[in-house]
């Protein structure tokens, strides 16, 4: 039997959810984590912050010079962000599949952006929430937003 567990434990994944500003703001972050941990997955870190601009240019890094970057660093200063840390086997893509397509429009009813999020006209999408989208995403973006489980 001891070799079957930490075959089973390596297995095991963590992604980054932002519940944004958004999310927050309308009062969603309890609905969402409700989805999240209806889906199966465990909640491992939970914080609620206010981001600076050095962790959202560190957090969206990939995104500099996009006509979206800086109205998207002001939407994620705009209020209060949950962070959480969740875990399970597959909760990378796991979680991209509850979040539903980045255009709110888009995103599928039955997904949080599909059921609670819209098109509000502004520069920027204001989708209620972020999931790490890889595995080497998720392992940086837990080291930034939660550096003691780094
Ligand atoms: P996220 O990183 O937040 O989980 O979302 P995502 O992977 O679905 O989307 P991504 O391409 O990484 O873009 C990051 C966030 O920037 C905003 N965005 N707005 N054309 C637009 O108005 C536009 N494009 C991107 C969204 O808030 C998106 O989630
Ligand atoms: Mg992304």
């Amino acid at each position: 039997m001891t070799d079957v567990a930490p075959a089973l434990t390596e297995t095991i994944e963590r992604t980054l959810i932002l519940v944004k500003p958004d999310g927050v703001r309308r009062s969603l972050s309890g609905e969402i984590l409700r989805r999240v941990e209806a889906k199966g997955y465990t909640l491992v870190a939970v914080r609620l912050l206010d981001a600076t601009p050095e962790l959202l240019a560190a957090h969206y890094a990939e995104h500099e010079g996009k006509p979206f970057f800086q109205p998207l660093v002001d939407f994620m200063l705009s209020g209060k962000i949950l962070a959480v840390v969740a875990e399970g086997q597959g909760v990378i893509p796991g979680f991209r599949a509850l979040a539903g397509a980045t255009n709110p429009t888009e995103a599928l009813p039955g997904t949080i952006r599909g059921d609670l999020g819209r098109d509000w006209g502004l520069k920027v999408q204001q989708n209620l929430v972020h999931g790490s989208d890889s595995p080497e995403s998720a392992a940086r973006e837990i080291a930034l937003w939660f550096p003691e489980l780094g």
